[in-house]
């Protein structure tokens, strides 16, 4: 099983893309394959005059991407209670053609890291939604990391059990190992 990893962040020392990581290191110790998607800056804004074919290099790319992996993990931050724009939009590429889009029936789950108090809870839950409206298969767990800067380590650990419990768990649930789960933190 392959699993791509999707930051919401382009930041180079984001806690997102750190926490991703750090579930990365559960994906494989669960004997999985994981990779983390670099090229999101690359992607241009949606413009449907350009979709067409496979679309811009930087988005055929993403789609590639997305179409072979079993399943997605995403790690976003909030940006003004929602999404970060760039990972909307490049969520609005993959979403088309409608009927065939990449993301229809692909497992998905999402976890989410903000310096704020909340841990990014909104914008999890609005792209759990952006999500759920392509077709994807949308896991309802979530895993809030506030005060990211203070509670996960340099390669994306949280310092509280319940959370390291609550990643593996978010992690086994997207590698159907477990079901229906609650594992918010
Ligand atoms: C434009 C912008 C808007 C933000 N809005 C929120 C917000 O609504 N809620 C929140 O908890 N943090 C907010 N933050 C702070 C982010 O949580 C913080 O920058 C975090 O480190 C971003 O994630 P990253 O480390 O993965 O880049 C905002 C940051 C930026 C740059």
């Amino acid at each position: 099983m392959r699993v791509l990893g999707i930051s919401g962040s382009l930041r180079r020392d984001s806690h997102n893309t750190k926490l991703l990581r750090a579930a990365g290191e559960l994906v494989e110790a669960e004997g999985a394959e994981f990779e983390v998607f670099d090229g999101l800056k690359a992607i241009p804004p949606y413009d449907e005059d350009d979709d067409v074919g496979n679309g811009p290099d930087a988005v055929a790319r993403f789609r590639e991407a997305i179409a072979g992996a079993d399943a997605l993990l995403f790690s976003t931050p909030e940006y003004n209670s929602s999404i970060p724009g760039v990972l909307k939009n490049a969520i609005d590429w993959a979403s088309r053609p409608i009927a065939t889009n990449v993301l229809r029936n692909k497992p998905v789950a999402v976890i989410g890291a903000s310096t704020g108090m909340f841990g990014a809870v909104w914008a999890q839950a609005e792209l759990r939604k952006v999500l759920g409206a392509t077709g994807a298969r949308v896991r309802e767990n979530e895993l809030a990391i506030g005060h990211a800067h203070e509670h996960l380590d340099d390669a994306g650990h949280p310092d509280d059990p319940a959370q390291q419990e609550a990643l593996r768990e978010s992690v086994l649930l997207l590698l159907g190992e477990l079901e229906n789960v609650d594992v918010a933190a």
